[in-house]
C-alpha cells in the first residue's frame, strides 16, 4: 500500500472545503446529504469545520461488490427522510470515480425540487476531471487511477478505520 494523503493533509483539505461551503451557504441552512457508507468519516469532520447551522441526512448506495471492481450497476439501498423541496442540498461523496453514482443521485434528488443541488467530494479521479472539469462543485483533491482506501473509504469493507488515505498496489 502506498500512502497518498496523510491525516494532516486530509485535515487541511477538509478545512479548505469547509471555508468555501461556509462562505457560499451563509445562513441558508443547507442539507448535507452524505453518501454511505464511504462518506461518513468525511462528513463528520466536514460539518464540524463548517460550523454553521445545517442539517444532515444520509442515503446509501452500493455499486461495488466485495472487491475492487465496480459492478457498474448502482443500487439504491436507503433514502434520505428529509423533505428537500425548496432546500439547498449539498451531496457529500468520498470519491468520485466514473461519476455514474453521482449522476444517478443527482437525477433522483433533482426531481424533488431542491432550491439548489451541489456536490462536495473529498476525492475525484483525475481521468474523470479531464473530461468533465465541473463534475464536482467542491473538490478536495484529484487522485490518479488506483484503488483508494482509508478515512472511511473501504475495499471489501476493510481499511475504513485508517486515518490516512492510501492506494492499494497491484497484487
Ligand atoms: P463511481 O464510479 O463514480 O460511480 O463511484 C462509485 C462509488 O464507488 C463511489 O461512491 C465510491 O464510494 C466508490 N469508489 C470509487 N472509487 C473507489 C476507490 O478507489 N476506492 C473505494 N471506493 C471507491
Ligand atoms: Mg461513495
Amino acid at each position: 500500500m502506498k500512502r497518498i494523503l496523510s491525516s494532516r493533509q486530509v485535515r487541511n483539505t477538509v478545512e479548505r472545503l469547509a471555508a468555501r461551503i461556509r462562505a457560499d451557504y451563509g445562513d441558508k441552512r443547507p442539507v448535507l446529504v452524505g453518501v454511505l457508507k464511504g462518506a461518513f468519516v468525511f462528513l463528520a469532520d466536514l460539518i464540524r469545520e463548517v460550523n454553521m447551522p445545517l442539517e444532515v441526512d444520509f442515503l446509501t448506495v452500493s455499486s461495488y461488490g466485495p472487491g475492487q471492481a465496480s459492478s457498474g450497476n448502482v443500487q439504491f439501498v436507503h433514502d434520505i427522510t428529509t423533505d428537500i423541496g425548496g432546500r439547498h442540498v449539498l451531496l457529500v461523496e468520498d470519491i468520485v470515480d466514473s461519476g455514474l453514482t453521482l449522476d444517478k443521485l443527482r437525477r433522483r434528488l433533482i426531481r424533488r425540487s431542491p432550491a439548489s443541488l451541489r456536490v462536495c467530494a473529498l476525492l475525484a479521479r483525475r481521468s474523470l476531471l479531464a473530461g468533465d472539469p465541473d463534475a464536482v462543485d467542491y473538490l478536495g483533491r484529484s487522485v490518479p487511477d488506483g484503488f483508494v482506501v482509508g478515512y472511511g473509504i473501504d475495499c471489501g469493507e476493510d481499511y475504513r478505520y485508517l486515518p490516512d488515505i492510501w492506494v492499494l498496489e497491484d497484487g
